[in-house]
């Protein structure tokens, strides 16, 4: 079990004190509210487990259970016959047990096998919050599960407990809403957040968590990172050590810069491997690298580095080292001189700016608090509780932007949560087409009426949605009725939607459902002269006159057959000729005004009758 004040990661080094001890350590909460029943109604705190996936930016709804038997939740359930599956229609199950006996991990764990959405501890003393973390290493903390763990976990005060578990005695159902919108700042359109990490590689299943999880964030802390969505800053913790050592063995190999700057043995044997200085230098390197890279405009490379030097130079095989971690330096192209110089002599006995701001920054400001586990990540000035996976950290990053600025990233399917599958989150589903208005996000579901090929959907998304603007009929019709038969084709739908769905000319109906073919003939609705054939057809009809005359539709009678068109032809006629007459007449003024003018133009300029004749003065031209 472990106290809110532990050093989880450097017990081993007895000599060497955190350069900062007077700090503060700030547990990170998150807000239970109990919706029914009234007699607990109300906000309650509670502490964010630092393992599991806390739903941060989101909220979770669900019912209390606290086991018969096994209330301390250190068996497995399953084998117990206890299951607290979800029933359909009922809320996911929060299963509350006793803290004691085993680690908080376990209980989790046990929690998530039986069906719980989330697990409730409660304290068993009465004390101020604290933080619920993984086992120590050597504790338990080689026991893979714990990276299996995706419920969130919350630990409320024994008060609150127990009155949870007197009301459930009674019988009564308690309802919760788990609230972690308001866990992380969201101020604006930016994240800002650091990485309290190490360059040891050899600390179990701690170290190797720390370094998959480098991997597998580096694709998407250097996307958001060169977008300018995130602005992220790596730390390195270091020790110093107290005067009366410096001149101990143990300074000596664990300590740079005259026993400043010191790290635990990595494999905690001060006879064989690799030293504490040798992990100082390369988390100093690996700072240095970050400023270099930070100045040269591509802060994102520092992911490159620390990956490709957990790849390439692992102690197993001997090759943390200095030559090795300047190839790696080098094959990415940055200026290995410039970081030189930021690492300085690690036997001068001298400052080293870089890891002076380091001790300082350990100190906790604001609300973030000191940082004592590592790795810790901090988001936004907060501390980042659950575990180091990347869907996890993505999900709390994204919960720091301001509602609507996410990144598209934090959109993606991976990022959901799936509570659209079950009933359709609630929201409203149009049942033939399969459209919804249940959109699954990284904060949880939201009903929001859709935009499904462009047409806008409105309504309040729980209840009703409809198609709405003028590509409306674009979409499933616009859900009006449509029909096609005998190679022809109506539709409904009219372009402004807002006049509904109504049937085309030629049917009746209500234009959603159906509509019917109007039978002109028989309802006499035309062709109705004497001598008229009337035929119905599918949206239409046809009208055959008497022998001479031709139907006019628009008129509904019949009409002699050339008797329109005699008078056309005599108008085209007599505009033909009027037209060639005019035309005539114009040329034959153009020409006339054209040779007078020409004329007149000629005997002014050109008087070819009294001109001599210029000699050879026109050939250049030819
Ligand atoms: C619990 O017991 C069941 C049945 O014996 C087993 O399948 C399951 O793996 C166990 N779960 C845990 C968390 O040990
Ligand atoms: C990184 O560079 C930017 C711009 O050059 C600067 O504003 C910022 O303070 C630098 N960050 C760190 C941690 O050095
Ligand atoms: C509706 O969509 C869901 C998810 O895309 C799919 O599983 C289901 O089969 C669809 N149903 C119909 C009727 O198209
Ligand atoms: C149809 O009736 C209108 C008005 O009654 C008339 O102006 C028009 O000329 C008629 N059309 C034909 C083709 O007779």
């Amino acid at each position: 079990m472990m106290s809110s004040t532990k050093l989880s990661f450097f017990l081993c080094v007895w000599l060497l004190v955190l350069g900062c001890c007077l700090g503060r350590f700030v547990v990170e909460k998150n807000s239970l509210r109990i919706t029914s029943p009234k007699s607990l109604k109300g906000t309650y705190e509670c502490a964010i487990g630092n393992f599991g996936v806390p739903r941060y930016g989101g909220t979770l709804v669900g019912s209390v259970v606290y086991p018969k038997v096994n209330q301390k939740g250190c068996k497995n359930f399953t084998e117990l016959d206890l299951s607290f599956q979800s029933k359909p229609g009922g809320f996911p199950t929060f299963l509350l047990v006793d803290r004691g006996d085993c680690y908080f991990t376990l209980k989790a764990w046990n929690a998530q096998n039986g069906g719980a959405a989330a697990i409730v501890v409660a304290d068993d003393r009465t004390e101020t919050l604290i933080t619920m973390d993984t086992p120590e290493d050597g504790q338990g903390a080689n026991d893979e599960y714990i990276e299996k763990i995706n419920i969130p976990s919350v630990l409320v005060s024994k008060s609150v407990g127990d009155s949870l578990k007197e009301v459930l005695s009674n019988g009564e159902t308690i309802n919760i809403n788990l609230d972690w919108r308001e866990a992380l700042p969201h101020p604006d359109d930016r994240v800002e957040y650091e990485l309290w990490t190490n360059s040891n590689d050899e600390c179990g299943p701690k170290c190797d968590n720390l370094i998959n999880f480098l991997k597998d964030f580096k694709g998407a802390a250097q996307l958001l990172e060169q977008k300018g969505f995130t602005q992220f800053i790596p730390h390195y913790i270091t020790w110093y050590c107290p005067e009366a050592f410096l001149v101990s063995k143990q300074c000596k190999s664990q300590c740079i810069n005259n026993g400043r700057y010191c790290a635990p043995d990595p494999e905690q044997d001060f006879s064989k491997g690799y030293d504490g200085k040798d992990v100082v230098v390369q988390n100093l390197r690996q700072a240095c690298f970050f400023k270099v890279a930070n100045e040269s405009g591509k802060p994102w490379q520092w992911w490159d580095y620390v990956t490709d030097f957990s790849i390439r130079c692992p102690m197993k095989e001997n090759k943390f080292t200095e030559e090795c971690s300047d190839e790696v330096i080098k094959s990415l192209g940055a200026d290995l001189k410039k970081i030189k110089d930021c690492v300085g002599d690690p036997h001068a006995d001298v400052e080293n700016s870089i890891l002076k701001a380091e001790q300082q920054a350990q100190v906790g400001k604001g609300a973030r608090g000191d940082v004592t586990i590592l790795p810790t990540l901090v988001i936004n000035n907060r501390q980042y509780r659950g575990k180091l996976s990347r869907p996890a950290v993505l999900k709390a990053i994204c919960a720091g932007f301001l509602e609507t600025t996410e990144p598209s990233i934090c959109l993606t399917p991976d990022m959901e949560t799936n509570e659209c599958l079950e009933n359709n989150g609630g929201c409203w589903r149009e049942k033939s087409s399969n459209i919804t208005a249940c959109r699954d996000t990284f904060r949880g579901r939201v009903c929001e009426c859709p935009i499904v090929q462009n047409v806008k959907f409105v309504g309040d998304g729980y209840t009703h949605c409809e198609a709405s603007g003028t590509l409306s009929c674009g979409f499933n019709n616009g859900g009006c009725w449509k029909g096609a038969r005998e190679g022809r084709a109506y539709t409904a739908c009219l372009d402004d939607y807002n006049k509904g769905c109504t049937c085309p000319p030629g049917f009746r109906g209500d234009g959603v459902q159906s509509c019917e073919d109007i039978d002109e003939c028989s309802e006499k609705l035309a062709c109705q002269c004497s001598d008229c054939k009337c035929k119905n057809t599918w949206g239409s009809y046809e009208c055959k006159c008497g022998r001479g005359l031709f139907y006019s539709r628009e008129n509904d009678t019949c009409l002699a057959r050339y008797a329109g068109s005699v008078n056309i032809w005599m108008i085209l006629l007599v505009l033909v000729v009027a037209g060639c007459g005019g035309y005539a007449f114009y040329k034959q003024r153009i020409q006339r005004y054209m040779d007078s003018e020409i004329r007149a133009i000629m005997a002014q300029y050109m008087p070819l009758d009294h001109q001599p004749e210029v000699p050879n003065q026109v050939h250049h031209d030819i």
